[in-house]
């Protein structure tokens, strides 16, 4: 389509390089007033470096970005970016500034010589009620470092909503809400659409968020612009996943599933009993449980699994295992793994190459530090297994795609035999083609009797490959358990408390 003054943002012919690394070929991108435009594209793609170049976190190296105001006439770059406002991928906020200050300080960057803490603390109230009354009223003067991973994001989407800005960049903004609060956001994002003629780019890998929320969609592959300003509704799920290079779900069961059993070795035939006051769950090896609903619930739940509790609401039986599993450690020298949800702050080790990160548990569960002569190979089987492509094992993790960082995670414990594994959200990032050889992975360490525990917000995933579903409400109670006959998404919702 021609550049017609519609647009609030133009882009033509984009290219960048890392290195020898060509990730943009000349990517053609533009977006209308009061559109919610879906970005697509499997992981890798581009997508993020193409935000960074937008907003001016990351230098082009050819290509034109073009900015429009209100009346159709062209923006200096600069100016057009002061109208951009952003959610990356990883969050980028102040650990050690109040919510307040978090959502109100970018906007007193200009003129403002004192800051102003009222004028603040109204500006963030304002912004977070428009996602979460209750969190706006409880959360003001909590310092960000203190918050969990899920009310960061609140905070960052607030940062956005807040701005001013005609153009909002959402990179995956909702890998990390509950089902509610992406409904709660989706309303804002419509409104601030169609009253304020806000345009909204949205990237994300869930398909059903992507056909909730978007009118038109770009999908790029390759570097390059395959589908270019195309109408949702023109466009199937099939022809989408197609579009960008990956296989449907149809297709999917038909190939080889990649082979995670040579990793495994047999496990014992004893169960593991979780309990909390009232309840009890006994778990027979090669049970896949998942865990449902607001955070609160199954964060302390895993934290008990995982040797990180402070509290001792939930106890963990095993033969052979402790009445409390002590530490992180201690867990994972007794077989019990774990794959955080918090891949940038938790996860990644960040200043270490790919293959330190890869062998990381199993050089904790062998008590070995030093890198053994195998491990390069075995590092590579293991990113083959999850079509991780890297340049090489000893990059670092900063130059793969936020996706494909989550892969490192998982393949952490792939060839380290556990008898529990507690997944959190270990598909967040994901593209559609990996997230089904994923679950098929999962499928099969719990084959080889290891006992998975996964928790997702993707209440659908749960459904497709878990034996049980343990659901929680929203004040963090166990509201019940849904076993595989009786599995339905009505069920889980009227569980959890939660709209889906
Ligand atoms: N700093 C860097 N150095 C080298 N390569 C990089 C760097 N940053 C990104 N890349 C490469 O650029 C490509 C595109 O990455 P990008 O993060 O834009 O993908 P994406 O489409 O956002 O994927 P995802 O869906 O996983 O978030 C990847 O192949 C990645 O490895
Ligand atoms: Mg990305």
């Amino acid at each position: 389509m021609s550049d017609t003054p519609r647009h609030v943002i133009a882009v033509r012919g984009l290219t960048k390089s890392y290195g020898a690394t060509s990730v943009l070929k000349g990517v053609d991108f533009s977006v209308a007033r009061g559109e919610v435009h879906a970005l697509l594209g499997g992981n890798g793609a581009g997508k993020s470096t193409m935000i960074r170049i937008i907003t001016g976190a990351a230098s082009k190296n050819d290509g034109e970005i073009r900015f429009f105001d209100s009346t159709g006439t062209e923006r200096s770059e600069s100016a057009g970016r002061a109208k951009v406002a952003v959610v990356h991928q990883e969050l980028a906020l102040l650990p050690h500034l109040t919510v307040a200050e978090n959502i109100a300080l970018p906007h007193h960057r200009k003129g403002a010589r004192l800051f102003r803490r009222t004028v603040a603390a109204r500006q963030a109230f304002d912004a977070l009620r428009m996602i979460d009354q209750d969190f706006a009223a409880t959360s003001l003067h909590r310092l960000v470092g203190s918050l969990s991973l899920h009310e960061g994001q609140m905070v960052e989407i607030a940062r956005a909503l807040s701005s001013g800005a005609e153009l909002i960049l959402l990179d995956e903004p909702t890998a990390n809400l509950t089902a509610l609060e992406t409904e709660r956001l989706f309303a804002v994002l419509r409104r601030l659409t169609r009253e304020n003629g806000l345009s909204v780019v949205f990237v994300s890998h869930r398909m059903k968020e992507i056909r909730q929320i978007a009118n038109v969609c770009t999908i790029i592959r390759d570097g390059r612009t395959v589908v270019d300003r195309q109408p949702m509704d023109q466009l199937t799920d099939v022809g989408i996943i197609e579009k960008m290079g990956q296989v449907a779900a149809s297709h999917a069961a038909e190939r080889a599933p990649p082979s995670a059993a040579k990793f495994s070795a047999t496990l014992g035939t004893d169960r593991i009993s979780i309990a909390e006051a009232g309840f009890k769950l006994e778990l027979l090896p090669g049970t896949i449980i998942g865990v449902a609903g607001a955070p609160a619930g199954p964060a302390a739940l895993i934290q008990s699994l995982t040797g990180a509790a402070r509290t001792k609401r939930w106890t963990v039986a095993h033969a052979g295992w402790p009445d409390r599993l002590r530490s992180p450690r201690n867990a994972a020298r007794l077989g019990a793994g774990f794959v955080t949800g918090d891949r940038s702050h938790k996860g990644i080790l960040h200043s270490l190459p790919i293959i330190d990160n890869v062998m990381a548990s199993r050089r904790i569960v062998r008590g070995t530090a030093i890198a053994g002569g195998s491990e390069g190979a075995e590092c590579l089987d293991l990113l083959k297994a999850l079509k991780v492509k890297a340049a090489s094992v000893w990059d670092l993790p900063s130059t793969l795609s936020g996706g494909t960082q989550q892969k490192l995670l998982l393949a952490r414990w792939l060839n380290v035999p556990s008898r529990l594994l507690v997944l959190e959200e270990p598909t967040r990032g994901v593209d559609i083609g990996t997230k089904r050889e994923i679950y098929q992975l999962i499928r099969q360490m719990a084959a080889s009797g290891t006992v998975i525990v996964w928790w997702s917000t993707e209440n659908v995933e749960l459904l497709e490959v878990c034996d049980r579903v343990v659901a929680f409400d929203t004040e963090g109670r166990c509201a019940g358990v849904l076993e595989r006959d009786d599995f339905s998404e009505e069920k889980l919702v009227t569980l959890t408390g939660m709209a889906a």
